[in-house]
């Protein structure tokens, strides 16, 4: 098979699409042929040599893909070579085939195409995971940064599902135009500064999600209601900074941090069983995948350019032919 393997070239963006072992399915596995394959910044930082994969999994990047099952292991049941499928992958998505914990699979879901189905199981398994381990619950307020981006697109509908008000901060008027079409009862230009008394000026946030970082954390807790959570899953804008304690005493504030692809095997397998009953019966008519742009594999770097542009509005994804 072929993968898109970063070049050792040293040039930033460029992969190479090279011959690889097809993958060899273990008892628990299914091997998958990819049609699709969703970009993450996460790749991004994988590409730089900042974010290395964990053991046992592809050398190439790719945390997420859609196709169809080529072949199940001894022990695996449920599935069949033909079935349309997705995953979620700690790797090895940037290639035509790959091998993964059959937990790890979700069906298609109707009228969704694989390019979508590909785009969303990432954002939607972060999202889901993280308004768990925050409790958040309907009636509530949650504050998403980054609303634009690929979990920020699927945080704002998810939520709503679940029955939260959500407010949503995006880099400009239009992005923020486009996370109130989602759904955001609330959709701030961050660009504009301000966010906090905007948010504040709304009665605060009883849950925040944030892919910002350090820039945003004393900020976030101004922004939080008294018992509020603020869940920090991306580091955009730092990964150090000063926090008065005081402000989250007063508050009875909690801070979280949590990463996806690191987690035991058993917990990845939980989030999707999770999202195939939480988010998957409202794909695509309340929860819609938002893809701003395919590339085919073999143009990786031009799909990583698009990504770190800042113009994208949702998802890249890779189409394998
Ligand atoms: N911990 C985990 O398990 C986990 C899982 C998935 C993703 N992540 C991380 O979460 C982050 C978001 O992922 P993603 O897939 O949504 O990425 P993405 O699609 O690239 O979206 C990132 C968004 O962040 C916004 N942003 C960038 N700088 C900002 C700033 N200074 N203030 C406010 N917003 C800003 C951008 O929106 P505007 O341009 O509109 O401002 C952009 O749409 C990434 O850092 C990713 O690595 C973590």
């Amino acid at each position: 098979m072929r993968a898109a393997v970063v070049s050792d070239s040293g040039d930033d963006a460029a992969f190479s699409l090279l011959e690889r072992p097809d993958p060899r399915c273990g008892p628990d596995d299914a091997v998958m042929r990819i049609t699709a394959a969703g970009v993450n910044r996460a790749d991004i930082l994988q590409r730089r040599g900042l974010y290395p994969p964990p053991p046992g999994a592809p050398e190439w990047p790719g945390l997420e893909a859609a196709g169809t099952v080529a072949e199940v292991g001894a022990a695996v049941t449920g599935w069949r070579p033909g079935d349309r499928a997705c995953a979620l992958l700690p790797g090895g998505g940037y290639a035509e085939r790959v091998a993964v914990d059959a937990s790890l699979l979700l069906p298609v879901p109707a009228g969704v195409t694989d390019v979508e189905a590909a785009s969303l199981v990432e954002a939607a398994c972060t999202v889901v995971s993280n308004l768990d381990a925050a409790g958040a619950r309907a009636g509530e307020t949650l504050l998403v940064h980054g609303g634009s981006g690929g979990v920020g697109t699927a945080a704002i509908q998810i939520a709503k599902a679940r029955g939260m008000r959500v407010i949503a901060t995006a880099g400009g008027a239009a992005r923020a135009g486009r996370c109130a079409a989602l759904g955001a009862d609330h959709a701030l230009d961050h660009r504009a500064g301000g966010w906090v008394d905007e948010v504040r000026a709304l009665g605060g946030a009883d849950v925040i999600l944030d892919v910002v970082g350090a820039a945003y954390l004393a900020d976030n807790v101004r922004a939080l209601r008294t018992g509020g959570r603020l869940v920090v899953i991306g580091l955009q804008k730092g990964a150090r900074a000063e926090l008065d304690l005081g402000a989250l005493l007063t508050k009875r504030a909690t801070l979280l941090g949590t990463t996806l692809r690191a987690r035991p095997l058993a917990e990845r397998a939980a989030i999707v069983a999770r999202v195939r009953d939480e988010v998957w019966p409202l794909v695509p008519r309340i929860v819609r995948p938002v893809v701003h742009a395919t590339f085919p594999l073999a143009h990786a770097g031009d799909a990583h350019a698009a990504l770190e542009s800042g113009e994208v509005f949702g998802k890249v994804v890779l189409t394998v032919p």
